[in-house]
């Protein structure tokens, strides 16, 4: 029998991994969603729960459609749960040890024909393929944030991937309703190759005195049309985030001009990584969000 995708496996219940078992679980697929604590996934379930409820309210999604999506999310309090997932897709924290580390624990557990995915925005799909005892098998599928609003879906083949796992994933981002792109194996790829150095030119921005939070995100948001301002959107990602691609852009192309602004790194430093820690460029633990700068 032709193998087929109906169970997936998420690995980390942050911002991308609960979004990315809400649009699973909407496509009709079977999830197993995974974190290194169980209250990291019930908080998970907890933000897919509010999401759904709000496509509901929208009319992007009938109440039974909601219900019986969140009866196919199941909490997967350990590794070993994901074992009969067709297919495990890993959104865990954006650092290479961790991910090689989880995709070592992993691949033990997982069934042969298992296909293994990396959410990564910025870290060689080769050399995380590496760490696996199924590189052929391995691809990266980069979502975006908000996973449930946005179309895109790039598609990154490491040097092993084959044919097969490749048109598998490509046919698994269309029933959830996305658009894939194909990005080479390049640090970043295509998408944060070129939005995180203009991210990183806002903070640097900011470093300088050109301007101030609020002066820069409206000059673009106004000046230049962009839908939020660069460093509101750099709070949305996550500081933590953007520093790790901004680093592995500047290690892996090895040019200067993808350093990280030091300013960006004293805010990660400070644990003001943005809307998911309540402060970053903005505060948000009020009303409204208030400049920090
Ligand atoms: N934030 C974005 O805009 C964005 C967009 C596209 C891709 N990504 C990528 O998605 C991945 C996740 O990013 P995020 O924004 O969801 O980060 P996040 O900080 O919101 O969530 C990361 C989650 O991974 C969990 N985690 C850490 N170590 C783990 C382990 N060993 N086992 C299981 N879970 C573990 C953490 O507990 C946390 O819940 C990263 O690789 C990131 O680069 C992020």
């Amino acid at each position: 029998m032709a193998f087929e995708i109906k169970k997936v496996g998420v690995i980390g219940a942050g911002q991308m991994g609960n979004g990315i078992a809400h649009v699973c679980s909407v496509a009709g697929y079977d999830v197993a969603l995974n974190d290194i604590s169980p209250e990291r996934i019930q908080s998970g379930l907890a933000t897919i729960n509010g999401n759904m409820a709000r496509q509901v309210n929208r009319g992007a999604l009938s109440d039974a459609e909601r219900v019986a999506a969140l009866t196919r999310i199941k909490a997967a309090e350990n590794l070993d749960a994901l074992s009969d997932c067709d297919l495990v897709i890993e959104a865990a924290t954006e650092n290479e040890q961790i991910k090689r580390k989880i995709l070592q624990q992993l691949c033990p557990v997982l069934k042969p024909e298992a296909l293994l995915a990396t959410n990564t925005s910025s870290i060689s799909i080769t050399r995380l393929a590496a760490a696996t005892d199924r590189p052929e098998k391995f691809v990266g599928v980069h979502f975006m944030n908000p996973v449930p609003l946005m179309q895109l879906v790039e598609l990154v083949r490491g040097i092993a991937t084959d044919d097969h796992t490749f048109d598998l994933c490509k046919r698994f981002v269309a029933r959830l309703g996305k658009t894939s792109t194909v990005a080479e194996d390049f640090p970043a790829f295509i998408v944060n190759r070129i939005l995180l150095p203009m991210i990183n030119e806002a903070i640097y921005t900011l470093y300088e005195g050109v301007g101030s939070v609020d002066a820069i995100d409206t000059a673009m948001r106004l000046g230049a049309n962009h839908p939020m301002g660069p460093l509101q959107l750099a709070d949305f990602i996550g500081l933590d985030t953007c520093l790790s691609i901004m680093q592995v852009l500047y290690e892996g192309l090895a040019d200067s001009k993808y350093r990280p602004c030091p300013l960006l790194v004293k805010y990660v430093e400070a644990g003001w990584l943005g809307r998911k820690t309540q402060r970053g460029f903005y505060d948000y633990r009020g009303e409204r969000p208030v400049p920090t700068r």
